[in-house]
């Protein structure tokens, strides 16, 4: 074998691994979306909140938008606390007021402007694991009826799969508004 028979051998030698390494990347991202959907629109049941409800079913050309930025949402009272009322939900099932203040369920689309796009996995990790606002300390607790507690003892691979998976979703431009304290202010 000659210097360049053998310079031709590894070359291509390398370019086969590397096209290798690169399928099975392509083919684990593929199957960890997989698994993110199966984990969003199973058990994680994301939809039931952050997917707007049209009359009895989920309006789907809304999925995982969050609250829609125009709809309106019910005040909480304190007196209601007397009739064992914790939580009062819009009729889209988006938003919730109780004595914490109101909540409007998050855009989870890719969305660069109002949705998870500028999310980095770490911030999104963060978030579920400490139930702060955006995952940083010192920062609100992420409210009600959000289930941070339940979905805080998810295993990494599966909240990256999830995070994979939302990122492949059609992005869908929809503000939602802050959430507000218990006097109906934005935090
Ligand atoms: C029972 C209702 C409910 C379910 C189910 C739910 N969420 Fe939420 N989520 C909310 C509400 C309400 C908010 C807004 C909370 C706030 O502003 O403090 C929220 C906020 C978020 C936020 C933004 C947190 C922040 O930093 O302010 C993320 C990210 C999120 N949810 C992801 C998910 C994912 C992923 C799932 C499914 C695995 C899920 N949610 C399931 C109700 C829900």
């Amino acid at each position: 074998m000659n210097k360049r028979h053998w310079i031709f051998g590894v070359t291509t030698f390398s370019a086969l691994i590397l096209i290798l390494f690169s399928l099975n990347y392509a083919q684990s991202q593929g199957d960890r979306i997989q698994r993110g959907k199966y984990l969003v629109d199973t058990i994680g049941a994301c939809g039931s909140c952050h997917t707007p409800r049209k009359g009895a079913s989920l309006d789907m050309s809304m999925y995982l938008a969050g609250h829609p930025a125009n709809e309106s949402y019910p005040k909480y009272d304190f007196s209601m606390m007397q009739q064992g009322i914790f939580v009062l939900t819009s009729i889209t099932m988006t938003a919730f007021s109780g004595p914490f203040g109101t909540s409007f369920a998050a855009n989870l689309t890719p969305d660069k402007e109002t949705g998870l796009g500028e999310w980095t996995e770490k911030m999104f990790i963060d978030t579920l694991r400490t139930g702060l606002h955006q995952g940083v300390q010192g920062n609100r607790k992420v409210f009600p009826p959000m289930p941070t507690k339940n979905y805080a003892n998810m295993s990494d691979e599966d909240l990256k799969a999830i995070f994979a998976y939302l990122k492949s979703i059609k992005p869908i431009n929809n503000e939602v508004p802050s959430a507000l304290n218990s006097r109906g202010r934005p935090f």
